[in-house]
């Protein structure tokens, strides 16, 4: 099998890319290991910042985005008793989008597939070779048979347990890492919500947040003991524990509905420096991984296979690769930026000691600034709607974007 360029992994990263080269006339071919139904029911993220929805608007995957994500132009946080609405739209211009992370995939999925796309579901990869050669190739299993998919590029999306990373030789790979004493207790609630817009919560108890699917899905978490266990928490607990950290005086409380999925996150914030190696080039969690307070994973993942798809456009039009080189380093600028908002958010919500009285303090007095300081709420406002992608050389702009219309 050949193709140009070989994705390792069919998450939003990896189908996003493939469709922004089939845009530009460049093939590829998508190895994802999940099957296409496991793939497409995957609860994951749900907030997409403007540049991601402007994006798959613009290249025309957008339409039931548009008519079944919710947009937000607020976002709340609670803390001490007070609950303050940050305005985005006001202070930025921009807005987020509600929109499930499998919905965004499956759209992509069927967008590709009806342009005659290459997806090979339930393809493990294994392995990659002469990354340092122009005929990188990507050997790996499907229906019990080895095969080997010969390619100009590889790019590695398959997620932080993926393969891809650890092609990067060690001798030339930097790994930072953060582990968090706490995750995320989520469920999915069949019921109206509870409140128009997201609410991020911290109480004594710890860290919650009130988000939405749709007008009928809630979706809530909860900060628990990352060890802890999902059939420790019968709803009758997980109620109770919600309202003691959400209901406040004025006699707002959470509204209850079913309980349909319950799971636990784990947190950490990791980066791997550098990005590209020979002819591999990784994007999204294979690279690096955000806790996520700051809702930025996906949005990462999008803004890197944007950058790399005018890497790869200017190559296959002018033979040039001065936006490939500087690949890695473009995209790490924005990801340590994403990575300081998301744990700076995960700082300032989260319960980390409960003895520690003068940290809590800090923290309901730093959100005490942030919502009340125009400065300071822009500072959150900016960072969440979603910085933009900056510092490709001066000139990119004018010599192409990678999504203009076919
Ligand atoms: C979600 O709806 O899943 C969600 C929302 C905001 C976050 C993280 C997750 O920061």
């Amino acid at each position: 099998m050949r193709t140009q360029v070989g994705i390792v992994g069919g998450g939003p990263a990896g189908l996003i890319l493939s469709h922004l080269l089939h845009l530009r006339g460049i093939d590829s071919v998508v190895l994802e290991v999940r099957g296409r139904e496991e793939l497409e029911s995957e609860i994951r993220a749900g907030v997409l910042e403007q540049g991601t929805t402007d994006l798959l608007v613009e290249t025309g995957v957008g339409d039931r985005m548009r008519e079944e994500g919710s947009v937000h132009y607020g976002v709340n946080l609670q803390f001490g008793g007070r609950r303050e609405r940050i305005d985005l739209h006001e202070l930025t211009g921009k807005a987020i989008t509600l929109y499930g992370q499998h919905e965004v995939v499956k759209d992509l999925i069927r967008t590709r597939l009806d342009a005659g796309g290459q997806i090979l579901f339930e393809a493990k990869a294994t392995e990659l070779l002469d990354l340092d050669s122009e005929e990188p190739k990507v050997r790996f299993r499907k229906d019990g048979e080895e095969h080997e998919l010969v390619c100009d590029f590889v790019v590695g999306v398959d997620g932080f347990h993926g393969v891809s990373r650890s092609f990067i030789p060690a001798e030339v790979r930097t790994e930072y890492e953060r582990k968090y004493p706490f995750g995320w207790f989520g469920v999915l609630v069949e019921g109206p919500p509870s409140t128009e817009e997201l609410i991020y919560a911290l109480h004594e108890r710890g860290f919650s947040l009130v988000s939405t699917r749709s007008p009928e899905i809630q979706r809530l978490y909860f900060q628990c003991d990352p060890n802890d266990e999902v059939a420790n928490w019968p709803d009758e607990r997980i109620w109770k524990e919600m309202h003691t950290r959400l209901d406040t005086d004025d006699g707002w409380t959470l509204t209850e509905g079913k309980i349909i999925h319950k799971s636990i996150v784990q947190m950490r914030s990791f980066v791997c420096e550098p990005m590209q190696h020979g002819r591999l080039f990784l994007a999204g969690d294979a690279a690096h991984i955000v806790p996520p307070t700051g809702a930025k994973g996906m949005n990462l993942a999008v803004a890197d296979v944007r950058v790399l798809s005018r890497g790869l456009v200017e190559f296959y039009t002018s033979g040039d690769t001065g936006l490939l080189a500087s690949y890695s380093e473009v995209c790490l600028r924005r990801v340590w930026k994403a990575s300081r908002f998301s744990w700076w958010m995960t700082s300032m919500l989260h319960r980390f000691d409960e003895e520690n009285a003068f940290q809590y303090r800090m923290q309901v007095a730093e959100l005490g600034y942030v919502t009340g300081s125009r400065a300071a709420a822009t500072t959150l406002a900016e960072n969440y709607v979603g910085l933009p992608i900056e510092a490709e050389p001066k000139d990119v702009e004018e010599r192409q974007t990678a999504y203009d219309a076919p």
